[in-house]
């Protein structure tokens, strides 16, 4: 991102375009579900199931590969039903899946109540925890690091950094992984988007612990303890998918030097945090940061109120 990295004085800013990845309009998902439709598909599956919030990315994501595959698509979608439908909302119902509304549960709580009742009509389940990330879909990610890699190393580029939103950890773990087996140095700074649940072990521990059931799979040397994850949780702001400065600035600048759209929820924090991290010079000018853009932009449309501003470019 060259304009970007001169309009900043450095860092060496790259993008890695997952939101160019394809399953209506794109995004990280598409690596998990790779991996995950592949295992519905070879258990003769004809309905998947998973959940995440009303504006959910993975859902959305989902929905189109089952519908590209000619299965059903039952989604636990936090909240209640909105007047009217709009951004990931919207292309969920457009693409034909079921929503089964849960109120405060967006993680996945009501999955076991919609399996049962399909399971009772006969049909034969998929179920996908909440952001996709288990074992196969956290391969997707070191699948992705590999493939990162290759592309740094043809491109000749020595990245310091990769910068990445972080939120149910399976990009986290998958790239810990991958990139224990590329051997690479680069540094994984995961920008944490969503808080600790009370009662829950920490982030770090989840993701260290994917990963390890990932190295142990990929039979991979490697295993990580959670001080090996490195994740800032300094951006959190007033919470999940609450908009602040941070990311509606990160989010106009991408867009007015490079072009490109980061979504309100992810991406948007994870790259106004890289900005805050340079601010502070906590990452130098000299340095090669690839920043991995995990998509979302769909979820830009109902972000309208909190997005829109009367004032002149710069
Ligand atoms: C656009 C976007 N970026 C990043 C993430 C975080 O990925 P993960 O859940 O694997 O940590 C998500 C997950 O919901 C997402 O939708």
């Amino acid at each position: 991102m060259k304009r970007l990295s001169e309009r900043l004085g450095g860092p060496h800013l790259w993008i890695k375009r997952d939101d160019l990845s394809g399953l209506a309009f794109g995004g990280n998902k598409t690596r998990k579900l790779e991996f995950l439709m592949a295992e519905a598909l070879a258990n003769r599956c004809d309905a998947v199931i998973t959940a995440g919030a009303a504006q959910s990315n993975h859902c959305r994501q989902t929905a189109a590969a089952a519908a590209a595959l000619g299965l059903s698509c039952h989604l636990a979608l936090g909240g209640s039903p909105p007047g009217v439908s709009n951004g990931n909302l919207l292309l969920d119902q457009l693409l034909g899946a079921k929503i089964h509304w849960c109120g405060n549960r967006r993680k996945g709580e009501g999955l076991i109540e919609i399996e049962q009742e399909l399971t009772s009509r006969g049909l034969r389940t998929y179920v996908i925890p909440y952001g996709g990330s288990n074992l196969l879909g956290a391969a997707g990610f070191a699948a992705a690091m590999v493939e990162l890699d290759s592309q740094l190393k043809k491109s000749g580029i020595r990245a310091d950094a990769i910068v990445f939103a972080s939120s149910s950890g399976g990009t986290h773990a998958g790239l810990m992984a991958g990139k224990s087996s590329t051997e690479s140095e680069v540094r994984l700074l995961g920008i944490r988007i969503d808080k600790d649940e009370p009662g829950e072990d920490s982030f770090e521990s989840q993701i260290a612990s994917l990963a390890n059931q990932l190295a142990e799979r990929l039979d991979l040397h490697d295993r990580f303890a959670p001080a090996d994850i490195v994740l800032d949780s300094n951006y959190t702001g007033a919470g999940y998918g609450i908009v602040g400065d941070l990311e509606r600035e990160a989010i106009r600048l991408m867009a007015e030097t490079e072009g490109i759209l980061l979504d309100p929820v992810y991406t948007g924090r994870a790259f106004g945090a890289l900005l805050d991290l340079v601010g502070r010079h906590e990452v130098g000018p000299d340095e090669q940061v690839v920043f991995w853009h995990t998509g979302g932009a769909p979820a830009l449309f109902s972000y309208a109120e909190s997005l829109a501003e009367n004032r002149e470019p710069t």
